[in-house]
């Protein structure tokens, strides 16, 4: 059966890294393969403006853009590739207003859930990659994605990222992985998640600030012991629809009980604001 790939290229450049990345990548999977791409700049999102209203059962996100596109084109698909290039040390802001989204997306999880996904990143200098993976990564795992593996590629002008030959056997490895075996986590990263950044919100222990996966963490003669402790449940379905399904709803029951205690409170804020705006 012709399997369906959905390639989201978040970079603007024609035949930018990430979009050939994409392409070497559903080269690689080895199976009868369609691959439809969407450039995301391309779409219309607007800011989710924090309503609620898509808590509603059966109730969408009231903005008209192309959230629900998007969802549709992914539900649609049998994997996705999602590209972004570095910008500011983070993912390109596309990606954050689709994934800002989120209590509409989460809505759908159902649907979306364990759908399989690669996830590349391009960024121009080595260390200058900042958090782009990590957040990326968070973005599919928030909608359930089944991120299947995700890596950094390096390279500044378009095309650089496919210059050496191991970002090519790189690159046909993590295309092999969207419907083969998801590669391990690497050293330095969440073993539940993958993300390379860590809190240390005391000393000797590391929490990971998108799944919660904790660690101690203690000098050793090798350099550094890392003992995982619990494991990151943020991105768990149950957990997931728990706080988007449940506890969301409940605080907007709670916002309609306390609303007059708390309305004295911003009450107190209403003024003749000079506010800026652009004419
Ligand atoms: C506005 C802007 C900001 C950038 N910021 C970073 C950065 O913080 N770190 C980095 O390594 N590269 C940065 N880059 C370089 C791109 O990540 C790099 O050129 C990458 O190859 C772009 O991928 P693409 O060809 O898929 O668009 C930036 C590029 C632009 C245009």
């Amino acid at each position: 059966m012709m399997k369906r790939i959905l390639g989201l290229v978040a970079s603007q450049r024609k035949l930018a890294n990430g979009e050939i990345l994409i392409k070497e990548a559903a080269a690689s999977i080895g199976e009868e393969f369609e691959v439809e791409l969407i450039k995301l700049p391309e779409l219309n999102f607007q800011p989710c403006k924090a309503c609620y209203a898509c808590l509603v059962p059966d109730q969408r996100c009231p903005l008209t853009d192309d959230l629900y596109f998007l969802l549709d084109r992914i539900k649609e698909a049998d994997g996705i590739i999602l590209s972004a290039p570095c910008y500011a040390l983070g993912p390109a802001a596309i990606t954050k207003l689709f994934g800002d989204r989120i209590i509409s997306l989460a809505q759908h999880l159902d649907e979306l859930w364990g759908k399989p996904c690669v996830i590349i990143g391009t960024a121009g200098i080595k260390g200058w990659e900042g958090y782009t993976l990590s957040a990326l990564i968070a973005n599919a795992r928030f909608i359930g994605l089944n991120v299947k593996d995700a890596h950094m590629f390096m390279g500044a002008l378009p095309g650089e990222s496919l210059v050496n030959q191991r970002s090519l056997e790189r690159i046909r490895s993590l295309g092999a992985s969207l419907f083969g075996e998801p590669r391990q986590f690497e050293e330095g990263q969440c073993p539940t998640c993958w993300s390379d950044l860590w809190k240390f919100p005391e000393p000797n222990h590391a929490v990971c600030p998108f799944c919660g996966q904790e660690a101690d963490v203690h000098p050793s003669e090798n350099g550094v012991q890392w003992d995982f402790g619990l494991a990151g449940r943020r991105f768990e379905k149950h957990a997931l629809k728990e706080h988007f399904q449940v506890w969301l709803v409940e605080q907007v029951r709670e916002f309609g009980n306390r609303r007059k205690e708390l309305s004295e409170i911003r009450n107190r804020y209403k003024g003749q604001d000079k506010w800026i705006k652009q004419s």
